[in-house]
């Protein structure tokens, strides 16, 4: 395999509304970014993925683009962006930006323009008639974020498709100007120094049909358009004309993929996908259903993975997800200890780790956020899904928190003074989790132990071992409690051993019989000769003998 930079640095994602407020109106920005970078290099980074800048309505905070073009004055302008992407590459560190082409925002103008038929624009979108004398829906499509997945617009005497928010019509790829128009996209970025990129919901653009779909409590159609041949078809276009001609990086986000399609977007098409199987170990049906975290079952799916493809993209936490602690590990009595296995566990297997803004602080979900304080548009429908079920009111709050998108939103916390150092303003546009006097930057990095000083430990010792970096992964088998494996590597051997449960776990003979040199643990004075128990959470780095 040629080792691309991608293959040995560590992606940090930024959330560039939460991450630092340079001018202090309460939103994260570009020249905050920047000002970031050298606390980034410290951390060990080597790639920045920035969720999207591009001007938009926020509809969904970004992932509605006005115009693939511009910089969300928000955020700032070209000449910042420029800027953030020289100064990083200057500290060794490239930057990857969102693709959002499974729809554009209903105020870029190719919409604008496509509501009249005669419009050059109309066929970039799903313009449909309705049935019954077009005052129903062209099919019982339903949206990602609720109800039907198709709205009128009487100017256009037509219905047009979204499987997101009402504000994010779907483009038409069956038609060759898309690609066209997207891979001048994709040159112009990439011709200005960007790394790359990770491509939003990338599994679901190609709709096969717009036929009816099957019945289902969650989303109604997708059947018609994930992972289906147009899709690969469409990737590998884009990689023939694109992709293959730059040194460039991405990353795919498909959800509900399995191996054969995550082999195919791997191959000539993408460098890398997200699965979700290993964060939706603790989810029943759908994500407001949370259920005990089984680590057995959070095993498999990752053992499972490192198994099927090559090279996987690792991650436990992103922006739409709530933070990792409370889900796989324990945010009381071993908060240290939990959050500093996940991160062993993260770095160590093989692949490209993800980092979220905050998961190397251990940052935590927001306590409780009300309906009045929801950012996140998803919330609301949800909320009013469970009252219109009848869900109690407290009932309805605590599942709308199990998904709750803005949990991982919240500012970051850089320092214990006011608003964590995020911003001067008095109001921030999300609010910022009471917790940051304990949990903050400045604080951790004053202490040798904290979660943060672990994370560079781990991050340096990943970069100076090709063990870790690129070794073989091989599981070892043991009870489910237990997460055993090796990475080789040319006749060197590390051995990655965890508990990934709050209990004391005695070991296997094959284990408590090894012999080896402990090169980081979350545990102070930790060997692993002779071992004959884990203690809660515990993980261990080792070169065996
Ligand atoms: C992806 C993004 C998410 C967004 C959705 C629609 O899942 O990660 O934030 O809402 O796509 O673009
Ligand atoms: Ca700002």
């Amino acid at each position: 395999m040629e080792h691309k930079h991608f293959h040995s640095a560590v992606v940090y994602q930024i959330y560039p509304r939460s991450f630092c407020d340079s001018n202090g109106d309460g939103i994260g920005d570009i020249p905050g970014i920047i000002s970031k970078l050298d606390y980034l290099k410290s951390l060990g980074v080597g790639i920045i993925w920035l969720s999207p800048v591009y001007k938009t309505p926020n509809a969904d905070f970004g992932y509605d683009v006005a115009d693939y073009y511009s910089i969300n004055p928000e955020y700032g302008t070209m000449a910042d962006m420029d800027r953030l992407v020289d100064e990083a590459k200057r500290k060794g560190i490239r930057i990857v930006m969102d693709l959002v082409v499974n729809h554009t925002s209903d105020e870029h103008e190719w919409f604008q323009s496509s509501i009249h038929p005669e419009s050059p624009y109309r066929g970039f979108y799903y313009w449909r008639k309705g049935r019954k004398g077009n005052t129903e829906p062209p099919n019982n499509w339903t949206s990602n974020f609720g109800g039907s997945a198709w709205t009128y617009v009487p100017e256009a005497d037509a219905w047009y498709l979204h499987v997101f928010g009402k504000k994010q019509p779907d483009l038409d790829w069956h038609n060759p100007k898309v690609l066209e128009e997207v891979e001048n996209i994709l040159r112009f970025w990439l011709d200005r120094g960007i790394y790359g990129f990770r491509c939003d919901v990338i599994n679901q653009i190609w709709k096969d049909s717009l036929k009816d779909g099957k019945k289902t409590i969650w989303v109604c159609g997708q059947e018609h358009y994930l992972m289906k041949e147009g899709n690969h078809t469409i990737l590998h276009q884009m990689y023939q004309d694109v992709f293959s001609k730059y040194d460039c990086m991405t990353v795919g986000e498909t959800s509900y993929v399995d191996f054969k399609n995550a082999r195919r977007f791997t191959n000539k098409e993408l460098d890398m996908v997200f699965q979700f199987d290993t964060i939706s170990s603790d989810r029943f049906l759908v994500p407001i259903f949370k259920t005990r975290f089984k680590p057995r079952k959070f095993k498999k799916t990752i053992f499972n993975w490192q198994r099927e493809l090559d090279w996987n993209a690792n991650f436990l936490e992103n922006h739409d997800q709530p933070r990792s602690i409370a889900r796989f590990g324990d945010t009381k009595k071993y908060y240290q200890e939990s959050a500093k296995e996940l991160a062993t566990l993260l770095l160590t297997l093989k692949g490209t780790p993800f980092l979220y803004q905050g998961e190397e602080l251990g940052m935590l979900d927001y306590p409780m956020f009300t309906p009045k304080d929801y950012q996140d548009p998803v919330n609301h429908y949800v909320y009013g899904l469970l009252r219109h079920y009848h869900f109690s009111e407290k009932r309805s709050l605590k599942l709308v928190h199990n998904e709750n998108r803005d949990n991982a939103r919240t500012p970051m916390q850089w320092n214990a003074t006011k608003n964590a150092g995020f911003s001067t303003s008095e109001k921030t546009w999300l609010p910022v989790n009471p917790n940051y006097e304990k949990i903050n930057a400045e604080t951790e990095e004053n202490d040798d132990t904290s979660i943060l000083n672990y994370y560079k430990k781990l991050i340096a010792l990943r970069k100076e071992n090709p063990a870790l970096l690129f070794g073989d992964f091989e599981p070892l088998k043991t009870k489910g409690s237990i997460m055993a494996y090796y990475r080789g590597y040319e006749g060197e051997m590390v051995f990655v051993l965890l508990n990934l449960t709050k209990k004391v776990q005695s070991l296997p003979r094959k284990i408590s019989t090894m012999i080896g040199d402990v090169l980081l643990s979350n545990y102070p004075h930790a060997g692993l000769t002779y071992k004959k128990r884990l203690r809660p959470y515990e993980a261990l780095i080792v070169k065996v003998k």
